[in-house]
């Protein structure tokens, strides 16, 4: 026998025994989706670094998220060590618009050093959401950081469903998204129930809103909120289709429609057409069902937002929270112009709509939400500054559930089986395995923020004002965030009484730091 044919049944069989293990894990979806060959993507990963100094890209030029920014989720995901060394290498002094965060050095908190400290704090919202007006199920979030709409349809049942079980996990809320309430849904999480044009899960058979409909759904699933779609940042003013292709029977089933046949989201609401009426919606939902009801908008022309809050302002009905999607924000499929540049990006939008509320009074009775990549903790420290009480992340929880940012939602080839209804690709996702990741990820963000916010001298990332925020205009100039966005000193900030109380909150339990003890010398 020549050493070539004893070596290729030897070969032939190790292959084999991979591809079965590949197969077989639940850790990586790639690997059980495309076993052996899959290899390829985590060999490139470990020696990107390398080649990339050489030929590729560098860390921070991908996008929408930087190579920099994916390894911190992966890692904080995986709970692996999701420090940097030897020093950013962003462009710090060359970036403008960089925002850099002014820490305190005898703050009033003082941060517990001990390693992994934080890892699993407490991280409330700072207001009491419906609490303003009364709604009969007000509650305090648990967490400042959700996971944002993104409908069963878009995304494959197994990663709503490892969304759903990491939300349970991590003690944090789960968006429906536009697509209905589906069994993926329903696995422990807690839900803020999204209601779109085509009222997916709340509409009858003739597809018009169904009150009767949607007390059912939110007395049969815990439904928490209530989120009226206006729009959304990667595509406004755009409704939606489902090729029938895609309408399985589950589908079907979840948003009320027939199954195999093209599913249009139509691109308005048909209960209201203005303001008025959709604040009169907003209290009727709020009324039958006892939920807080909020909207969700991207930012164009700012006429909407000026004649609602005033509205608000002499008629004393309400939403109850806001969320602003940034431009920058993600879509399972849109049109490029739309992605690339209808709406504002978040911050400017944001700072926008909040200013409106402000200049009314209406900024501390509403709680505000925020979204487009604030799952990554410097961008949220910013949304924090500028008011917002809660941030959603999409792609970043995404990411934390094994997407590797491939860009092909829109084709249901999504190789790591996150966003597509093919049976086979979506297998390769293990909800049970997924879900701590995604409460790994949620947890250190967290943690991150609670640690920026001790670094700023607060006990909460909501009590970061705008004065402990900078931005960047080259080498040897800066500004305020304060001032790039004409606040007051006391905006962006709770109420004093709901400050009092979350600085009660967040003190009563937790530890604080220390230092080593003083010398016979010490004079403070
Ligand atoms: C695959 C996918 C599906 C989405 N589906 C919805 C949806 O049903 N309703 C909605 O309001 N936003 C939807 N979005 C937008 C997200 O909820 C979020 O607002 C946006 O992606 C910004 O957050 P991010 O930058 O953390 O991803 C979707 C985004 C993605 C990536
Ligand atoms: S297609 Fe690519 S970007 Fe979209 S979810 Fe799948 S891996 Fe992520």
């Amino acid at each position: 026998m020549t050493w070539a044919s004893r070596a290729v049944p030897a070969v032939a069989a190790a292959v084999a025994a991979l591809a079965a293990r590949d197969l077989l894990q639940r850790d990586h979806a790639l690997l059980r989706n495309f076993p052996v060959l899959g290899r390829a993507r985590y060999l490139l990963e470990a020696i990107g670094p390398e080649l990339r100094q050489y030929i590729v890209a560098g860390n921070n030029e991908e996008r929408p998220f930087t190579r920099d920014q994916r390894r911190w989720v992966y890692a904080s995901a995986k709970g692996q060590n999701n420090y940097f060394g030897f020093g950013t290498d962003n462009d710090i002094e060359f970036t403008p618009g960089y925002p850099i965060i002014k820490h305190r050095t005898f703050g009033r908190a003082v941060p517990p050093s001990a390693p992994g400290a934080g890892h699993g704090v407490r991280l409330p919202c700072a207001k009491v959401l419906g609490g303003a007006r009364g709604r009969a199920r007000a509650f305090r979030p648990e967490s400042v950081v959700n996971i944002s709409g993104m409908s069963f349809g878009s995304l494959s049942g197994n990663a709503v469903e490892a969304l759903n079980r990491g939300a349970a996990l991590a003690g944090c809320l789960q968006n429906t998204g536009e697509g209905g309430l589906s069994p993926y849904h329903r696995k422990g999480g807690d839900l803020v129930f999204q209601i779109g044009t085509a009222y997916f899960g709340c509409r009858d058979e003739h597809g018009r809103f169904s009150l009767e409909r949607l007390r059912d759904l939110v007395a049969g699933a815990p439904v928490r909120a209530l989120e009226i779609k206006l729009s959304q940042g990667a595509k406004p003013s755009l409704g939606g289709l489902l090729p029938g292709a895609k309408v399985s029977a589950e589908i079907a089933a979840t948003r009320g429609i027939p199954r195999g046949r093209d599913c249009v989201s139509p691109s308005r609401h048909a209960e209201f057409s203005d303001c008025d009426s959709l604040l009169d919606w907003v209290e009727l939902l709020a009324a039958e069902t006892g939920l807080p009801v909020g909207i969700k908008s991207a930012v164009g022309d700012l006429g909407f937002w000026e004649e609602l809050t005033t509205l608000m302002r002499d008629t004393g009905r309400g939403v109850d929270f806001v969320t602003i999607d940034g431009g920058e924000g993600g879509t399972g499929a849109a049109p490029l112009i739309f992605t690339d540049s209808v709406s504002l990006p978040f911050q400017q939008g944001f700072a926008r709509v909040y200013r409106i509320f402000a200049e009314r009074d209406l900024h501390e009775q509403v709680v505000f939400v925020g979204a487009g990549k604030l799952g990554l903790p410097d961008n949220a420290v910013v949304a924090f500054a500028l008011g917002c009480d809660l941030v959603n992340v999409g792609r970043e929880a995404m990411l934390a559930i094994g997407c590797i940012q491939a860009q092909k939602c829109h084709t249901d080839t999504c190789p790591t089986g996150v966003a597509t209804q093919n049976a086979w690709l979506a297998r390769g996702l293990d909800p049970a395995s997924k879900s701590v990741r995604a409460a790994n990820y949620v947890r250190t963000l967290r943690r991150d923020l609670m640690k920026v916010a001790e670094a700023c001298g607060v006990e909460h990332p909501g009590l970061i004002s705008t004065d402990a925020v900078e931005v960047l205009d080259g080498r040897t100039a800066s500004t305020p965030l304060r001032e790039v966005y004409g606040y007051r000193p006391e905006w962006g900030l709770p109420s004093p009484a709901d400050q009092a109380e979350i600085v009660r909150l967040m003190t009563a339990e937790a530890p604080q730091g220390d230092s080593a003890p003083p010398s016979p010398t010490a004079v403070g």
